[in-house]
Formats: C-alpha cells, sequence, structure tokens
C-alpha cells in the first residue's frame, strides 16, 4: 500500500505565521509536523509515500532531501550523531514529491497522486494533522481495511460549534465504533449536520475513490472536496467510518499547534523543563 500526504494549502488559519514557513514545517517538540506525519505513515508498514505541495513550500521537499554538503560540513567537524540524526531523515522512507499547480482543494490534491498510487488501495494523512495512540490511527485503518476490504476512515466526537470545520458523517453501527457511511457533508452549519462525528485526516481508500474523485466539482468554499468523491462512494459502494480514540492535533489551529507541544513533550527528553514549567503555575 502507498500513502498520500496533501500538504499544499495556504495555512490561512494560522498566519502571520504560515506566510513564509508552511504550516507542516512548524516544529512539534523536535521535529516538524510533516515528519510526525511520515512516521505515522511508516510505522502503519507505508514506506512508499507521495507529499502534495506547493511551489511555495519548497521547505517542505529540502527537509527529505539529502544536502551533501551540509553531510559532509557535519562528517568534516566530528559532529556524528547530528550527521546520524539527518540521514535518518533522508532515509525514512521513498518519498515523491508532486506539485499541486493551483490550490484547489484537497480532493484536486488527492487527484494529483493518482499516477503515482495506480490501482491499489492507498492511505491519505492530512500533512497538518498529528495523530497519537496505539496502534497509531493509520495503521488501525488498514488492520480495518484487511478486514473490511472496503474504504475506511477514522472519525471523532466534535462540539455542535465545530461542525463548519469539519466533513461530518452518518450512517449505521455495524460494531462497536464502526459505522457503515449513509451520508457525508463538508462543513455543514450545525443545524444541518446530520451527526457530530467529524472526520479527522486520516483514510484508507480503494482506488474506486480516483473515479468518484473526477466526477466532483467545486464544493463548500469553492473548493474540490474529497469529502464529495467519498459520498458518492457511500451511495455507489461501500464505505466505513472508525471512531479513533487515540488523540489528534490540528497544527491548522493555534491551539492545537501549541497543545501537541506541550503534550508530546511529556515523553521527551524535554519532560523536566515541561515539569519546572509547570510548578511555576
Ligand atoms: C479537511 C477535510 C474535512 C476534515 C478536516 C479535518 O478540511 O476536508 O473533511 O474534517 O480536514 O481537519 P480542512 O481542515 O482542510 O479545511
Amino acid at each position: 500500500m502507498k500513502a498520500v500526504i496533501p500538504a499544499a494549502g495556504f495555512g490561512t488559519r494560522f498566519l502571520p505565521l504560515t506566510k513564509a514557513q508552511p504550516k507542516e514545517m512548524l516544529p512539534v517538540v523536535n521535529k516538524p509536523t510533516i515528519q510526525w506525519v511520515v512516521e505515522e505513515a511508516v510505522d502503519a508498514g507505508i514506506t512508499d509515500i507521495a507529499i502534495i505541495t506547493g511551489k511555495h513550500k519548497q521547505a517542505i521537499e529540502n527537509h527529505f532531501r539529502p544536502t551533501k554538503k551540509l553531510e559532509q560540513a557535519l562528517e568534516k567537524a566530528g559532529k556524528l550523531s547530528e550527521l546520524e540524526e539527518i540521514r535518518k531523515v533522508n532515509n525514512l522512507a521513498n518519498i515523491e514529491f508532486i506539485i499541486q499547480e493551483e490550490q484547489k482543494g484537497l480532493g484536486h490534491a488527492i487527484l494529483c497522486a493518482e499516477d503515482f498510487v495506480g490501482d491499489n488501495p492507498f492511505a491519505v494523512l492530512l500533512g497538518d494533522t498529528i495523530c497519537t495512540g496505539n496502534p497509531n490511527c493509520t495503521r488501525g485503518l488498514v488492520n480495518m481495511f484487511k478486514e473490511r476490504n472496503s474504504s475506511v476512515f477514522s472519525v471523532e466526537h466534535i462540539k455542535p460549534e465545530e461542525t463548519t470545520r469539519y466533513g461530518i458523517v452518518s450512517g449505521k453501527e455495524v460494531a462497536e465504533g464502526v459505522m457503515l457511511v449513509e451520508d457525508l457533508i463538508e462543513k455543514p452549519e450545525p443545524e444541518e449536520a446530520p451527526s457530530l462525528l467529524g472526520i479527522q485526516g486520516r483514510y484508507v481508500f480503494t482506488p474506486e475513490l480516483f473515479e468518484y474523485q473526477r466526477k466532483v466539482r467545486s464544493g463548500a468554499g469553492g473548493e474540490v472536496q474529497l469529502t464529495d468523491a467519498m459520498r458518492y462512494l457511500a451511495k455507489n459502494d461501500k464505505i466505513f467510518s472508525w471512531r479513533f480514540d487515540g488523540k489528534r492535533y490540528d497544527i491548522g489551529t493555534m491551539k492545537d499547534w501549541f497543545q501537541s507541544h506541550l503534550e508530546l513533550s511529556i515523553e521527551s527528553e524535554f519532560s523536566s523543563v515541561l515539569e519546572g514549567v509547570l510548578k511555576k503555575l
């Protein structure tokens, strides 16, 4: 299975921080957000990955590409642990970069990966979203995909006032936390939302998704939405939602970014720093 990581948006919810710096490159503890996402795919057993990015986001590509001059300089200076660290990043996965020429929406970004994916099932991980948990969210979805042989994606309970930020799902519960999806709506007003289950940004699709995605015209926010292709999939085929109980951080928002930094520090080398700060509160 291959993975597609869309990371081409302008990051408008996070300006001015994202004016020159892609939101996917914002650090969380000791590495950029996008590295957390790539590592999640790798931990789920997926090493062929396409990152869909924009011309304005060269920093993402630079982060994963070998940098000969830097490596030579580190070697010469005897900074071997630093050298090992950056080589680890270079060798994390086989990463291909695909440029989305125009920012026409998430569904359009996914279509840019059609040739890369070919006629195979594939995972999608939003590049600005970190999920933790054991098994990790993508692994959980891959397992469920194998079990049900159908497309599947993760959801979480959201608050009524948050419906305009999410794709919202309705359907029939077929097992604990698993629903056969009947309908999906992208970013509805609270009174139009069919439930309070929001799409989190982790998916595993059969290749038929592309067929439906090609039919989709611009929808919510004037963008070509992935949710609309999933809606076709639900009507013509089968797609399941799965309630993911691990933690999810939307690094497109200041609150989640800040929270992720603190919470993910707890198990890092910086936990004592965090402890010291907390004592001062
Ligand atoms: C995207 C999806 C939406 C999903 C959300 C999760 O929206 O279109 O269905 O609920 O991610 O963050 P975006 O946040 O890119 O506007």
